[in-house]
C-alpha cells in the first residue's frame, strides 16, 4: 500500500517523531511504501477562503503556490494518510492545522453555489499523537475533531495510536512504546 505520512512536530527527534518512526518503519519492513513530509519543513500558507479551490471540480487548486502543490498529489495517489502530531492546546500544531485547513476545502467542492465531489473519498486516515496529559485527556479533543472531518470528507477512520510524554526530566522512550508502535503498524497494514 501507498502511504503518506505527515509530520508535524517542532522537535526533529522529539517524541512524536519517535513513535512514528517506528511505525514508518514496521510498515516499510511489511512491504509497504511511505512517504514522510515534515510540516515544519514546509511552506503552507494558512487558508484565506478565497474558494478559488471551489471552482475546479477535477482537482485540487489554490491561489497559494507553496508546499501544498507538491503534497496533495501524493495524498491522492496513497491508500492510507498517517497524520502525526503533538498535541499542543487541546489539539495539532499549528503547521498540521494550517494543511488540515488547505486540504478539506481544496479537495472537498463542498464550499461552492452547488455541492460537488470529495475528491479523496475513501482515503484511509490514522494518527499519531504525544500528550502531556493522560491521553484520554490529551488526545480527546483532536481525536473528536478528526472523526468529524473524515466523515465529513467520507475518508475512513482505522484509529490512533497516542503515547504519553511525562517531563522532559524522564525518558520518553521504552520497550513498551516500541511493542505497541510495530503492533500498530501491523494493524494498520491489516486494515489497508
Ligand atoms: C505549546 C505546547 C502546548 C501543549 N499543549 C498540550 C495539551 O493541550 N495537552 C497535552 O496533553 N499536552 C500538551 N503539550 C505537551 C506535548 O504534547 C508533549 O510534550 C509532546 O510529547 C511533545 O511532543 P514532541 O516531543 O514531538 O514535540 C503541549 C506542549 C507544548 C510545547
Amino acid at each position: 500500500m501507498k502511504i503518506t505520512v505527515l509530520t508535524a512536530s517542532p522537535r526533529p527527534q522529539g517524541n512524536t517523531n519517535q513513535v512514528t518512526n517506528v511505525v514508518v518503519k514496521e510498515l516499510e519492513a511489511l512491504g509497504h511504501e511511505c512517504k514522510t513530509y515534515n510540516l515544519y519543513e514546509k511552506e503552507i500558507h494558512p487558508c484565506t477562503a478565497c474558494r478559488k479551490c471551489q471552482k475546479n471540480w477535477e482537482t485540487y487548486e489554490c491561489m497559494f503556490d507553496d508546499d501544498v502543490m507538491e503534497i496533495y498529489p501524493e495524498i491522492l495517489k496513497s491508500e492510507l494518510l498517517i497524520l502525526s502530531t503533538p498535541i499542543y492546546s487541546w489539539y495539532c500544531t499549528a503547521p498540521m492545522k494550517a494543511m488540515l485547513d488547505r486540504l478539506v476545502y481544496g479537495l472537498n467542492k463542498y464550499y461552492g453555489e452547488e455541492k460537488g465531489p470529495s475528491l479523496w473519498a475513501g482515503t484511509k486516515v490514522a494518527l499519531i499523537s504525544t500528550c502531556g496529559y493522560k491521553v484520554e485527556k490529551g488526545m480527546d479533543l483532536w481525536e473528536e475533531g478528526m472523526k468529524r472531518y473524515i466523515k465529513h470528507s467520507q475518508l475512513e477512520y482505522l484509529g490512533y495510536l497516542a503515547e504519553r510524554h511525562k517531563g522532559y526530566h524522564l525518558e520518553f522512550w521504552d520497550e513498551e512504546k516500541e511493542k505497541r508502535a510495530q503492533e500498530f503498524a501491523r494493524k494498520l497494514g491489516e486494515k489497508a
